[in-house]
């Protein structure tokens, strides 16, 4: 199969998402995969849907909204993760079936205690049984980085000859040297007799920082398909970052003579979103999105940057998305202004709720005076995350601390639609004596795992941003919280990881109510 294009194959809410510290919300991830239908990726993989209910719901809401992507699940080789995989995917304009097995010596003896015949075996049925629903079916041979090329030869056209469209290669323990990996997918290429029938894709984990550079060996030795994530997020060190690959090519045209479909100016946009939403910060380092990608601090370096960009610029902040001026707006704007800044960041109505937006606009404005277009951004991602029907939110809190002596607080909630409110006296500080009387109120035993202070936006006029992860009943819960003070924040964070909690509590009685009935 011929491609002048590289495939995109992004797969931050599958390989991405199952690496995150607390899982996102079905909402969470139909924003992420707006944005990567708006970035332009190809195939979007999002979930793995014999895993968990929530997977199943999640594939499926976004296999239903997703109208110009290939929506893609990921499955085991087995005939139950494909028949799974294919209902949750069925809705979807376009879909794709991923199955994929171990074929490293390690892999197949230590963990499916199998012998590399029965491996075969499994790939060709499991690819036989996708294609009954659709006639796009990737394979993967999981651990190839480690396996023989022979086996991986054998297995790849066997599968092919199954009915596999694509064929992944994935260096799954992120091992390969750049060299080396290009020279197993040159060895696909051409000792695989039936390869013309598929695509090959490449799937780099960044264990040694070789996820990019390998992806763009394979793509120079003949691969067509780079899988990849936002921001490289993924399994431990993580993998591909989408934004390195896609800008690396566009930047060395006269390298690779191959393009990418990706709208390179919404990289910005989603890698700010899948940051917040994901509870990942960027490093300020990382290449192409990081907060410094395009700072020049050196004097030398300035003074040539002012003589002629290219001298230290090889790519520019615009190519991304990234926008210089800050626009701001005050308490004195109306909505349509509101609007209109969101549209000029990128963002469509139908992606935030307005009113809500307008309303928290207003307050922030009548507390800060002005509000600048990150200001408005940070709201919007904000609403993003909070849930349409919270059951408890924050009415009022003051809080006192004095060197030396305990911290206290007041906290008055509405929970169900009534008023509670609290006394906390004995906190290590003011936020702690925030906490204790939020959870005085709902009663509610979690661990606190993480707590998390970053300032939104510039200088002294930024938000506070608090992202806390805390484990209940074995299940760890996500909440942020955005204001103008810290302490504020953090109860907005408690607040929004307790109304995850109540939601997940929620869906486990209708599950519990409909096995009794
Ligand atoms: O890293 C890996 O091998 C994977 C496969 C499931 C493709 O994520
Ligand atoms: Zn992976």
């Amino acid at each position: 199969m011929r491609t002048d294009q590289v495939i995109i194959f992004d797969t931050t809410l599958r390989d991405g998402e199952q690496a995150l510290k607390a899982s996102l919300t079905v909402k969470e991830k139909l924003q992420i995969a707006f944005a990567l239908e708006r970035l332009g990726v190809d195939v979007m993989e999002v979930g793995f849907p014999v895993s968990s209910r929530g997977d199943f719901e999640s594939v499926q809401t976004i296999a239903k909204h997703i109208k110009n992507s290939r929506v893609c699940g990921l499955s085991r080789a087995i005939d139950k993760d494909i028949d799974v995989a294919a209902e949750a995917l069925r809705v979807a304009e376009a879909f794709r079936i991923h199955t994929f097995i171990a074929t490293s010596a390690l892999h197949v003896e230590a963990k499916l205690k199998k012998t590399f015949d029965d491996v075969v075996d499994m790939a060709i049925n499991a690819v036989k049984r996708a294609r009954r629903y659709t006639d796009d079916v990737e394979f993967s041979c999981e651990d190839a980085g480690r396996t023989g090329v022979d086996n991986i030869c054998r297995v790849v056209e066997a599968a092919i000859k199954a009915g596999a469209t694509t064929v992944n290669i994935p260096d799954t323990v992120g091992y390969c040297l750049p060299m080396e990996y290009g020279n197993i997918i040159a060895n696909v290429m051409n000792r695989v007799p039936n390869i013309d029938k598929a695509i090959v894709s490449v799937h780099c984990h960044n264990d040694l920082g070789m996820a990019t550079a390998n992806s763009l060996t394979a793509i120079q030795n003949g691969a067509r398909q780079i899988e990849c994530t936002i921001n490289g997020i993924g399994e431990r060190a993580g993998n591909t970052a989408l934004e390195e690959v896609v800008m690396a090519i566009k930047t060395r045209q006269d390298l690779f003579a191959i393009d990418t479909r990706i709208n390179t100016k919404e990289i910005h946009r989603v890698s700010q979103m899948v940051s917040q939403l994901c509870n990942m910060p960027i490093q300020p380092n990382k290449a192409i999105v990081g907060s410094n990608a395009f700072a020049h601090s050196s004097g030398i370096h300035q003074d040539g940057m002012v003589k002629n960009k290219n001298t230290y610029e090889i790519l520019s902040p615009e190519s991304i998305g990234l926008k210089k001026e800050k626009l701001n707006l005050t308490a004195r704007s109306g909505r349509a202004a509101v609007k209109n800044h969101m549209e000029a960041m990128g963002y469509q109505e139908s992606e935030y709720d307005l009113d809500k937006l307008y309303t928290a606009f207003l307050t922030l404005a009548d507390k800060k005076g002005q509000v600048f277009d990150y200001d408005l951004e940070a709201l919007a991602f904000i609403d993003m995350q909070q849930g349409d029907e919270d059951r408890l939110h924050l009415d009022v809190i003051t809080s006192q601390m004095m060197s030396h002596l305990p911290a206290s607080a007041f906290v008055q909630v509405e929970l169900d639609g009534k008023k509670y409110s609290e006394v906390s006296n004995g906190g290590n500080g003011p936020v702690d004596a925030v906490f204790n009387a939020i959870l005085k109120i709902t009663q509610i035993d979690l661990v606190m795992l993480n707590y998390n202070l970053t300032a939104k936006g510039e200088g002294a006029e930024a938000l506070g941003q608090v992202d806390i992860v805390v484990e209940h009943s074995g299940r760890r819960f996500h909440g942020v919280g955005l204001a103008t003070d810290i302490v504020e924040a953090s109860a907005r964070a408690l607040i929004h990881a307790i109304n995850a909690i109540y939601r997940s509590q929620q869906v486990a009685d209708i599950k519990s109510s409909k096995v009794a009935n």
